[in-house]
């Protein structure tokens, strides 16, 4: 994806990219009184090399977009938003929560889990990480709001992790965790006890006390922010899953300061002592690793956290509970934990059932209640691994030398995947919100919302957000650096498309998202056109024609998938095209709705919606199909050099993977590459439905040996020779074959669209629909029963889940196929 996910490689500004053209291209006009035209003149001569030289220095590519916010300044703010105030914001952890707040505190869960036979300390769990091996893990019911419950596996334990809200004060309100742990049945001998650290930390403002009881028991904490104002935090101590006890425990505690929140893991890593002993009466001494003593950073550096943990060691099963409680609630009842507590998650999950069936209609349709589970895990863990995060970017302008600092700001966003992705991407979020605005359009227009107020001056939004600390450390130095020129598919266009037919947005929202809308339409409509009218490139290929078999073109969102060999500026891309195409036709709709002058867009919707126009630029007689146009030859290959020393005698260098040309390339439509980008003009409907090529490309799609198969649309077609092809030694194949759900989705939503209108494909398309649907579900809810997860993609031989997990960024859209809802 363009997110440069498993492969990335810099994008460099390139000579022929020389970014927007608005200043340069002002036209003279012509004076009346001569003078004045002097004067004229040289004003504008003045403020032009003013602007040059700013502009030069990259300015705009780091100055925010001058029409006014979306958001007002504290419009997360516990007074603004009580209810969303405190939250899972912190999709990175197994269990974590943070405030809506720039420097928010958290609290968070990590665990030790010893085994037989092994010296401790064992693996602390905190972050979520591939390499951890869980068996799974995510939120099975989550409402954004109120609550939260999640299941995760880990080597014959089964932690549940429950949490509850209870609004009340000025601060956000109350909230209680439940964490249960039991060994799992069927997987082996039971672990014999189990090491639970909870924690709070702070981000550089605010205070925690601690109030220490016998033998290092950390009873509870009282402290004090910015944004909470005075809160206490008890700790209760374990008892059986029925609440019966207390439960026999060994008990430690760290107080200590950190170098900041990215840094938790490895304080307490270094704090573990092997020497304490957990005895239980009449069972066997064993020795475990506690939290014991970590000597801080010297004071004043960087800006530091104060960080609380409590070790509770005890025996399965069990079950602990920690209760947070706002200073300024000042009528409370009882406090949430114990029975309370039960009844309140007992009522919140048969309301968040009911109203997932309102929403979703899964039983109505007759899904098992294994299929409705599994349906409601995928939807909840998208939309319980939303976060909050709050930094800048850092973003390379091709007018710049060096990376700036972008402002700062803040990000409400879900992510592609708690482990892998752990962060906001641009054209995934688009996606996200098809699913979640039928859950709640209001949280929809709210998270657009903070994407469009990281809006530059030219229009142009950072399309993978790296902001704070926490985030950053998932991601190497080398590919921090956001490029300003360029783009990802403008998928927000679906989402509001989607919320305009739901009558989801009212028309005070749509007016002030409107300025920034038309930037972001107009960033892509300028910097993104193609050679000739009414055609698109996507910028900033990677150049290399010698080291990739086929350059890639990360910021189309499909990397590899396999374009023009040669890039070159004469390139005109379809799918981005098709996007232009959405682009247009919902700016149409919303100038129409605003009563904005809305000719232009619809004069460009309907261009770019016309059937003959599409087939000169991309029909590919040829090749029977639509393709990318572009300096082209098919007859690449990578080869293994032969390396020949630097000078006589010397050591010869290792070998290198090349790519050899074999036939010179030419202008001409880009054969070999059918697959996602030839559905374009189906996938997102611009087709008529009696074009006679609606009925080749659904004939390509039921092919098995082009794009079908029994777990839905593959990227590539076989018959392409770079299927499956790695893009150099170490690079492999990415959009060349796997299956992808968000096209997917799209392409189950076209079909469910021309099944409807009238034409000579009419029955095809339907009976298409019904097939792929029923392949696409069943394997992704097969899969997640074999392996636990939903995954970023899906083998086209087997179906087996591959890349990233969980991944429940876009491939939890499978929600929206069981429920029919395009
Ligand atoms: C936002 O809240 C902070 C802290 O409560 C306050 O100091 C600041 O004035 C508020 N800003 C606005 C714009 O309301
Ligand atoms: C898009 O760009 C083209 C070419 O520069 C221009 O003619 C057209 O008016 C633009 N469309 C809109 C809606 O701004
Ligand atoms: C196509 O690529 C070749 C090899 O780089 C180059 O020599 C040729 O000029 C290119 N043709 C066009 C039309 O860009």
């Amino acid at each position: 994806m363009a997110r440069e996910r498993r492969r990335r490689v810099p994008e460099g500004p390139r000579p022929h990219d020389r970014g927007p053209r608005g200043a340069a291209a002002r036209r003279g006009r012509s004076g009346q009184g001569a003078a004045a035209a002097v004067l004229g003149v040289a004003c504008v001569v003045a403020a032009a090399a003013a602007w040059g030289l700013w502009r030069a220095r990259g300015g705009l590519a780091v100055t925010p977009h001058p029409a006014a916010r979306l958001l007002p300044a504290n419009g997360s703010s516990a007074a603004a938003a009580p209810g969303l105030f405190w939250g899972s914001y912190r999709p990175h952890v197994y269990l974590g929560m943070k405030t809506r707040s720039p420097r928010a505190p958290v609290t968070g869960l990590m665990w030790l889990l010893p085994s037989e036979g092994e010296a401790p300390p064992p693996p602390l769990r905190h972050t979520c990480e591939q390499s951890d091996r869980l068996a799974g893990y995510g939120w099975l019911r989550h409402d954004g709001l109120t609550f939260g419950l999640q299941e995760i596996r880990d080597r014959g334990l089964r932690l549940r992790t429950e949490f509850v809200k209870r609004p009340g004060g000025l601060h956000g309100g109350d909230w209680s965790w439940r964490v249960t742990a039991r060994p799992e049945r069927s997987a082996g001998p039971p672990p014999a006890f189990i090491s639970l650290l909870f924690y709070v930390a702070t981000d550089g403002q605010g205070i925690l006390r601690p109030l220490v009881v016998e033998k290092n028991r950390l009873a509870s904490l009282t402290g004090t922010t910015e944004e909470l104002g005075d809160f206490t935090i008890t700790f209760l101590q374990p008892t059986s899953e029925a609440g019966t006890g207390p439960l026999y425990a060994s008990y430690n505690y760290l107080h200590a300061r950190a170098e900041g929140l990215h840094r938790l893991s490895d304080v307490v890593k270094a704090s573990l002592s092997p020497r304490f002993v957990y005895a239980p009466p009449g069972g066997p001494k064993r020795r475990y690793a506690g939290v014991d003593t970590y000597q801080g950073p010297p004071d004043g550096r960087e800006r530091q956290s104060q960080l609380v943990v409590h070790q509770v060691t005890v025996a399965l099963p069990c079950r602990l509970e920690m209760a947070f409680e706002s200073g300024s609630v000042s009528d409370r009842a009882e406090r949430l934990v114990g029975e309370v507590l039960t009844q309140e998650l007992a009522s919140h999950v048969a309301a968040f059932d009911q109203r997932f069936e309102e929403a979703f209609g899964l039983a109505r349709k007759g899904f098992s209640a294994q299929e409705q589970d599994f349906a409601k895990a995928a939807f909840s863990n998208m939309l319980g691994g939303m976060g909050y995060f709050y930094g800048r970017s850092l973003v390379q302008s091709p007018h710049s030398e060096l990376p700036q600092p972008y402002p700062e700001g803040p990000l409400f966003t879900a992510v592609p995947s708690r482990s892998f992705f752990p962060r906001g991407f641009l054209w995934d979020e688009g996606f996200h919100q098809l699913l979640l605005s039928r859950w709640d359009p209001a949280l929809s227009c709210e998270v657009l919302a903070h994407w469009f107020d990281l809006m530059n001056a030219e229009g142009w939004i950072p399309r993978e957000q790296i902001l704070g600390e926490e985030a950053r450390t998932k991601v190497p130095a080398e590919f921090v650096v956001q490029h300003s020129s360029a783009g990802n598919p403008p998928t927000f266009f679906l989402l509001l498309q989607q919320l305009l037919a739901q009558g989801a947005v009212d028309a005070p929202y749509l007016r002030s998202l409107f300025p920034r809308l038309q930037s972001w339409y107009d960033w892509y409509n300028r910097t993104q056109a193609g050679p000739v009218p009414y055609t698109f490139r996507w910028h900033g290929r990677d150049q290399d024609t010698q080291m990739f078999l086929n350059p890639k073109t990360l910021t189309s969102g499909l990397d590899d998938y396999p374009r023009a060999s040669h890039p070159s500026p004469e390139e005109r891309h379809l799918d981005l095209r098709c996007w232009m195409a959405l682009a247009s036709d919902v700016m149409a709709q919303v100038a129409v709705h605003l009563g904005e002058p809305a000719g232009d867009y619809q004069h460009m919707a309907k261009l770019l919606a016309d059937n003959q126009l599409l087939e000169q630029h991309h029909w590919a007689k040829a090749l029977s199909t639509f393709a990318d146009y572009g300096n082209h030859t098919q007859a690449v290959a990578l080869e293994w050099e032969k390396p020949r020393p630097p000078s006589p005698g010397q050591p010869l260098p290792p070998p290198r993977l090349l790519r050899v040309v074999r036939k010179p390339p030419r202008l001409q439509f880009v054969g070999g590459a059918l697959g996602y980008v030839s559905l374009f003009p189906l996938l997102l409907q611009l087709l008529r439905p009696d074009s006679p090529h609606l009925g080749t490309l659904l004939a390509d799609m039921r092919s098995e040996k082009q794009l079908w198969t029994p777990f839905g649309l593959r990227s590539l077609s076989r018959s392409s020779p770079l299927y499956l092809k790695y893009n150099t030694e170490h690079d492999p194949p990415y959009w060349r074959g796997a299956i992808w759900i968000n096209i997917n989705y799209l392409a189950v939503r076209a079909l469910h669209h021309y099944g409807r209108q009238e034409g000579p494909f009419r029955q095809e398309a339907a009976s298409l629909y019904q097939e792929l649907r029923a392949n696409l579900v069943g394997n992704v809810f097969q899969q997640y029963q074999e392996s636990g997860y939903l995954w970023e993609q899906y083998h086209d031989g087997t179906g087996k889940g591959q890349g990233s997990h969980p991944f429940t960024g876009w491939s939890a859209l499978v929600v929206l196929m069981m429920s029919e809802k395009y």
